[in-house]
């Protein structure tokens, strides 16, 4: 299968045993260019707070910035299948207002799917949501909304009790209806065990390489930060080297006078 094009194909990557490939996507300019990529699937994820905004956290983000860049995603990459996360607190206060943000996302943005963070005490609201033909993405493990109660960004699930209780949200969330989960930063043992036991994809980011799906932010993946990187974070290009080297190779020429040159110029 070349590239995911609806819901079903989900399922059916797994059952064929083909690993899903996603990457996080915020703009119209990354869009167009991943459209033309063999990438199955973009989320625009709340990390944009990081990434984009420059917050410490995701926690500061909107429903209104996920769907206006939701929107320029949509724009850039029609074509492929894009899930939008839902930001905090547009979900955990009732199952009503996280319909109502969910299909605020769904209907002004035109994404496919939502993806929100948590277990079993979200199921009534990926009940709800599934019902009213929202597909919802689920993410558990180092849920990074809950940084401020985890204390940081910790591997999850190390210790039994916490191992059981993430093993036994995916089975929840999966008879709630999710049709894909993400699982961040758990221990690669626990992560094939979930694998093995829910009919939909897993989709890992740190979770090893037993997960039927991998997901990496798209600035990482690139080179574009500056900082501590992730143990998990493979660095597929240098685009922070490059972007600087190229900007100051643009300011050399226009300060020394050898850019525009002729070619660049009109009669
Ligand atoms: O917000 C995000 O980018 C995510 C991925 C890291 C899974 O949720």
């Amino acid at each position: 299968m070349n590239s995911i094009k609806n819901i079903n194909d989900f399922k059916k990557m797994k059952s064929a045993g083909e690993k899903i490939s996603v990457v996080t996507c915020y703009d119209y300019a990354f869009a167009s260019i991943l459209s033309r990529t063999e990438i199955d699937v973009l989320l625009v994820g709340d990390s944009l707070g990081n990434v984009v905004a420059g917050f410490q956290n995701t926690l500061p983000v909107t429903v209104d910035q996920m769907v206006y860049h939701s929107t320029i995603v949509q724009r850039g990459a029609p074509e492929k299948f894009i899930v939008t996360d839902m930001p905090f607190m547009s979900y955990q206060v009732s199952v009503e207002e996280a319909l109502r943000n969910a299909g605020r996302i769904m209907k002004e943005s035109g994404v496919n799917a939502v993806k929100l963070e948590g277990g079993r005490h979200f199921a009534s609201a990926i009940s709800a949501l599934v019902r009213s033909s929202i597909p919802v993405m689920g993410h558990l493990g180092l849920t990074p909304q809950s940084v401020q109660s985890f204390g940081g960004y910790h591997v999850q699930g190390r210790e039994e009790v916490r191992r059981r209780e993430i093993l036994e949200d995916a089975r929840i969330i999966e008879d709630s209806g999710v049709f894909a989960i993400v699982l961040e930063m758990v221990p690669e043992g626990l992560a094939r065990e979930i694998t093995a036991s829910v009919s939909v994809p897993t989709i890992g980011i740190g979770a090893g390489a037993g997960c039927d799906g991998q997901v990496l932010v798209i600035n990482d993946m690139l080179g574009m930060n500056t900082g501590f990187t992730p143990r998990f974070v493979k660095k597929y290009a240098s685009l922070r080297n490059d972007i600087e080297a190229a900007v100051n190779t643009y300011s050399a020429e226009v300060k020394e006078g050898r850019f525009p040159a002729p070619e660049h110029s009109f009669e």
